[in-house]
C-alpha cells in the first residue's frame, strides 16, 4: 500500500524544504561521471514536485546550487548551469499544466545570463498558477542571505527610517529572500548527511528534520510520503510541555 493513503491530508506541511544530495555518489555507484547523477536527479525533482502537489503541499523549496558549490570543478559547475537552463525550458509547459508556480531564491545575479534569463521567463510564464509553488534555491546560502538583510537594515537605520530599538523579527524577515513564503515545517536531506550546509538557517528555526540514506536520484514521491508520515507522528512542542499541548486539544 502506498504511504499516500496513510497521510492525514489535514496535517500536511504547507512548506517542505529539501536538500537534494547524493547525485555524485549515485553516479559513482553506476560507474558514471558526477554529471550523469545530476541529470538523473531531474527525474526525482519531477516526481517529487508532482507528489507534493497531489497531497496539497503549498510550497516546496529545493536546494539546487549553493554559494559554496561555485567552488566545484569548472566542468561540473558549467554542466549544472546548462542542465538548469535545459531543464527549466523543457519543464515549463508541464509546470503550467500542473498549475505549479516557479520562484527562485539566492544570489540570482551571479548566475550566467542565459540561465537567469531562462529562469525569469519561466517564473513569469508560471506566475499566475495557483497550485504548488516550487522555489529553487540557486546560488543560495543562508549566511549570504542574512548578511544582505543586515546590510539593508543598516541602510534603513542610517537613513533614519528605522531606529535600532525598533528592529524586530519582522524587519529581518522582510529582507530575506523568503519574505513572501511561510517557514518550512519539514526539512528533508537525502544521502545520509546530517547537516544543513548553509540552507535556510533562519527559516528552519523550528522545522522538523528528516534524514534518509537514499541518494537523491533514487528519491521518489513515495519517499516524500514516507517523510510526511514520519513528520505527522512527531509532537511539535515549540518550547511548551507535552502536557500543555494535550490540554489545549
Ligand atoms: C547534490 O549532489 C547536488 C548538488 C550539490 C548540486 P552532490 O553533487 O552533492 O552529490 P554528492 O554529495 O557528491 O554525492
Ligand atoms: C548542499 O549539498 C547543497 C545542495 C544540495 C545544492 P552539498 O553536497 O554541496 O553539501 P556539503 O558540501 O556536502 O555540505
Ligand atoms: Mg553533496
Amino acid at each position: 500500500m502506498s504511504h499516500k493513503n496513510s497521510i492525514d491530508l489535514q496535517k500536511v506541511p504547507q512548506h517542505i524544504a529539501i536538500i537534494m544530495d547524493g547525485n555524485g555518489r549515485w553516479a559513482k555507484q553506476q560507474g558514471e561521471s558526477r554529471i550523469y547523477g545530476h541529470y538523473e536527479g531531474v527525474n526525482s525533482v519531477r516526481d517529487v514536485v508532482e507528489g507534493a502537489g497531489e497531497v496539497g503541499v503549498k510550497y516546496i523549496t529545493l536546494y539546487a546550487f549553493s554559494t559554496e558549490n561555485w567552488n566545484r570543478p569548472k566542468e561540473e559547475v558549467d554542466a549544472l548551469m546548462e542542465l538548469l537552463v535545459s531543464t527549466i525550458s523543457a519543464e515549463t509547459p508541464q509546470l503550467n499544466k500542473k498549475n505549479v508556480r516557479l520562484q527562485a531564491i539566492g544570489n540570482l545575479d551571479s548566475l550566467p545570463p542565459a540561465c537567469l534569463q531562462e529562469l525569469n521567463e519561466s517564473i513569469d510564464l508560471t506566475s499566475k498558477n495557483t497550485g504548488l509553488t516550487l522555489v529553487l534555491a540557486l546560488s543560495y546560502s543562508s549566511k549570504w542571505e542574512l548578511l544582505s538583510a543586515v546590510k539593508q537594515i543598516a541602510v534603513d537605520v542610517k537613513k533614519g527610517i528605522l531606529s535600532p530599538d525598533a528592529i524586530s523579527e519582522e524587519h529581518i524577515k522582510k529582507y530575506l529572500c523568503t519574505k513572501q513564503i511561510p517557514d518550512p515545517e519539514l526539512m528533508i536531506r537525502t544521502s545520509g548527511e546530517h547537516r544543513i550546509s548553509n540552507f535556510l538557517l533562519w527559516q528552519l528555526a523550528y522545522a522538523e528534520f528528516y534524514f534518509t540514506e537514499k541518494l537523491w536520484p533514487d528519491f521518489r514521491k513515495e519517499d516524500l510520503y514516507e517523510a510526511i508520515l514520519n513528520y505527522q507522528n512527531r509532537e511539535r512542542r515549540f518550547g511548551k510541555t507535552s502536557e500543555q499541548l494535550t490540554q489545549t486539544k
